[in-house]
């Protein structure tokens, strides 16, 4: 049987019916997800069962997995699950609900902010697979922004501004925009900027694309309280309703989505007392889309 997949938001957003991930894909699935992503940015699978192993093997099927950050820099010891597998969870590694004032849950509270994942990497993220095990009674919706109409949209002058700007992104800058700076002096060389270019062009789709995260601190060439005024201009203009979904989360759902093409942001939800167990995988993207600077 081969895969369906309805519009939900404007050619943004698509839910796909029609197959079971749990199982190896049919001849030709892979390529139509992917197909699907390049048009949508965002596709939203409901009802699967994943485990952990098979979560990583299907989004492998699009690339090479990245460790995650919070793997990176935890002590393996202290990790819940495999060093790929993100924990977006509020869980720590007994399965218990994370303190208010835990180091962990603060830090992940930066994913309240409109990001791209890893956008903090000179090579980013392409897709991001998230499948959601337990989810809470009310709060935590993942929304979702459309990048490529986000650019669409701006008037000429403001595309001519962007078009050959190049931003540093590190994820210190989106901490500190939390008042968050608790990381581990062993990891500091992780905060150094990287460099991207502020306008990309999506590889699956050629259209043109703003590239905007929480992680960015700078514009090169540019004195930061002006590039950071800028910058939260485009993100207000980029995070309209109108280019933005909100997925409501049910325990089954795989939403996989595009970094290159989407920020998304989670909302608040009582995460010291209600458990939310999110598990991310996420594929590398292919290169870099600037050059960086010698360390
Ligand atoms: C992520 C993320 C949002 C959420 O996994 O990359 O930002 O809904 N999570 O937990
Ligand atoms: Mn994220």
């Amino acid at each position: 049987m081969s895969i369906q997949i309805r519009p939900l938001h404007d050619g943004f957003v698509g839910e796909v019916a029609g197959i079971d991930l749990s199982q190896p894909l049919a001849p030709g699935v892979r390529d139509a997800i992917e197909a699907g992503m390049d048009r949508y940015g965002v596709l939203v699978f409901h009802d699967q069962t994943l485990t952990d192993e098979r979560q990583m093997e299907f989004s492998q099927s699009f690339g090479e997995l990245e460790v995650s950050s919070q793997g990176e820099m935890s002590k393996p010891e202290e990790r819940r699950l495999a060093s790929e597998m993100a924990d977006v969870s509020n869980l720590d590694h007994n399965n218990r609900m994370r303190a208010r004032d835990d180091a962990k849950r603060l830090s992940g509270l930066g994913n309240r902010l409109w990001h791209s994942d890893a956008s903090f990497r000179a090579i980013p993220a392409k897709y991001s697979l998230l499948s959601a095990r337990v989810v809470p009674p009310g709060g935590g919706n993942t929304e979702f922004a459309d990048m490529r109409a986000a650019y669409d949209a701006l008037d000429a002058v403001t595309k001519a501004d962007v078009g050959e700007l190049i931003t540093e992104h590190s994820i210190a800058y989106s901490r500190a925009e939390l008042g968050f700076d608790a990381f581990p002096e062993e990891h500091r060389e992780k905060l150094r900027p990287v460099r991207h270019r502020l306008v990309t062009t999506h590889p699956g789709s050629g259209r043109r694309v703003l590239y905007l995260s929480s992680h960015i601190g700078g514009i090169v060439g540019w004195p930061v309280p002006e590039a950071r005024a800028f910058i939260r201009e485009l993100a207000e203009h980029a995070t309209q309703p109108r280019f933005v979904h909100a997925h409501v989360w049910r325990v089954g759902d795989l939403v996989m989505w595009d970094n290159r093409a989407t920020m998304h942001r989670v909302r608040r939800y009582d995460d010291t007392r209600s458990v939310r167990d999110l598990r991310r995988t996420t594929v590398r993207a292919d290169g870099p889309t600037a050059e960086q600077v010698a360390a």
